[in-house]
């Protein structure tokens, strides 16, 4: 059985070379099929709308070898599910190993950092994630939310109090894109004035670790992290000295209570994946669901006439159209998922966005519906040990942003004739400009 070296597929490794599932792959004479062959992530159609191409998937082929990632690719939710709950099996130890793998610049300058990356909640291993997940997962408390509730609603609203009388916004540039990372640095207890300068920072990460960025965004991307490493040590060493009444201080004064419990530079890389699994994330969330909200004109005037509507359809909004649409495992032995033989070491997609349209689980799965009973089964937020810790906050965000939105600007409409673009990245989605108008003498100041 082939060895799974881990350790060389944390974050920004080097390409590890063919893993042993593609060679194998290769010498059976390959078990490519036809739509493995034409799965074309990258393409632009793919990148505007991949849902027909998941559905057509789903029908005939849902599970195939796409030699394009490398990956084998799964398309129904209940083998997505299976592969979820099973981390000893399918490992979460890729979740930040490049797509593409670094060139020898980039790599050059990553050897250089004085960094100290190690794996942490997203892709740990087992054995310790449990104990680490436990602690920190237990101390994302109701009081600690409920603190960010009315301080999110005062941020919320002076972004609209920004754009209300011009009658037209981009909902992201003007909102969705910075609030999340306001949110938070609030929870962390950072100083808002470097939101922006973080944003920015964590802006190339998404395209480097999942996309296809040239050789120059690498060695950019790979300057940019030692300055966001450099902030979010600091961060963490600050509030060693000087524990606020925040989620970090939490944690620094279970670490000073009791200091086996995990190391200083474990949390350091906790806070490194917060700084950015925090709020790219959400942005995306809420962008892709206020168009979808929008497009369904009359569902948007049943949450402007009845607020209490609004979680239920935050959960159809992360059900119709993720922001992180597929997520990476690697299969630590010989195993088999719906009746397909998979060798140990391959790495495997679930594509969540298709998990989520999957007519076995959610009937009319195209269709955007907001009093769909079931919508909270999405599979946005992962399933199982690994599930998004950080949930609560983005459905509270995302709650306040359209209780807010449906109450003061309930005439909003979306700009007609625009184009939609996405990021071009294999596991995240999210349309990166949302142009919307309004009768702005008819809106609620
Ligand atoms: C709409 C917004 C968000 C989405 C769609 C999202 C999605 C996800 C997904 C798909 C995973 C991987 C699950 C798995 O591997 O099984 C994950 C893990 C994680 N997320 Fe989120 N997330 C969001 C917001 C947040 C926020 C606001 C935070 C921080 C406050 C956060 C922190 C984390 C952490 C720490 C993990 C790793 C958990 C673990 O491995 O135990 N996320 N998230």
């Amino acid at each position: 059985m082939a060895e799974l070296n881990i350790a060389a597929l944390g974050m920004f490794q080097s390409d590890p070379g063919e893993t042993d599932a593609h060679l194998r792959a290769k010498q059976s004479g390959c078990p490519v099929s036809g739509l493995g062959a034409e799965f074309d992530p990258f393409s632009e159609d793919y990148l505007v709308d991949p849902y027909p191409f998941f559905e057509r998937a789903r029908k005939e082929e849902p599970i195939f070898y796409s030699p394009e990632t490398d990956c084998w690719v799964v398309m129904n939710y209940d083998d997505i599910i299976s592969i979820f709950r099973d981390p000893d099996t399918f490992s979460a130890a890729l979740a930040r190993h490049p797509v593409t793998p670094l060139c020898p610049a980039a790599a050059q300058v990553r050897d250089e950092l004085d960094i100290a990356i190690e794996p942490a909640l997203v892709d740990e291993s087992p054995d310790t994630h449990r104990d680490h997940r436990r602690i920190f997962g237990d101390a994302f408390t109701p009081k600690r939310l409920d603190q960010m509730d009315s301080r999110i609603r005062v941020i919320v609203n002076n972004f609209i109090d920004g754009f209300i009388a011009d009658g037209e916004a981009d909902l992201v540039g003007q909102m969705l894109y910075e609030l999340p990372a306001l949110a938070m640095f609030i929870f962390l207890g950072a100083d808002d004035q470097d939101a922006t300068m973080v944003k920015k920072l964590g802006s190339r990460r998404a395209i480097v670790n999942w996309g296809q960025p040239s050789q120059s965004e690498q060695v950019d991307m790979m300057g940019d992290m030692g300055r966001h490493w450099d902030f979010t040590k600091g961060l963490v060493m600050d509030a060693m000295e000087n524990p606020g009444d925040n989620y970090l201080g939490d944690m620094v004064r279970l670490h000073q209570d009791d200091p086996s419990l995990f190391t200083v530079n474990y949390l350091i890389n906790v806070v490194f994946v917060m700084m950015f699994a925090g709020h790219e994330t959400t942005t995306q969330a809420s962008a892709n669901g206020a168009k979808h909200l929008l497009e369904n004109r009359d569902q948007w005037e049943a949450l402007c006439q009845n607020p209490e509507l609004v979680p239920g359809a935050v959960e159809e909004m992360l059900r119709i159209d993720p922001s992180i649409f597929a997520w990476r495992r690697i299969a630590t032995k010989d195993t088999e998922i719906g009746g397909f033989s998979i060798p140990a070491g391959s790495k495997i997609l679930m594509m969540l966005g298709s998990g989520n349209h999957d007519e076995a689980v959610f009937p009319k799965g195209e269709e955007f519906d907001h009093l769909r009973s079931n919508a909270k089964r999405h599979l946005a937020f992962g399933n199982g040990a690994h599930f998004c810790m950080g949930a609560p906050l983005a459905r509270l965000e995302m709650k306040i942003i359209f209780e807010e939105l449906t109450r003061r600007l309930p005439h909003m409409n979306l700009a007609e004739g625009q184009d939609w673009e996405y990021v071009p990245t294999l596991i995240f989605r999210g349309v990166q400009k949302l142009r919307v108008e309004w009768d702005a003498d008819q809106s609620h100041g």
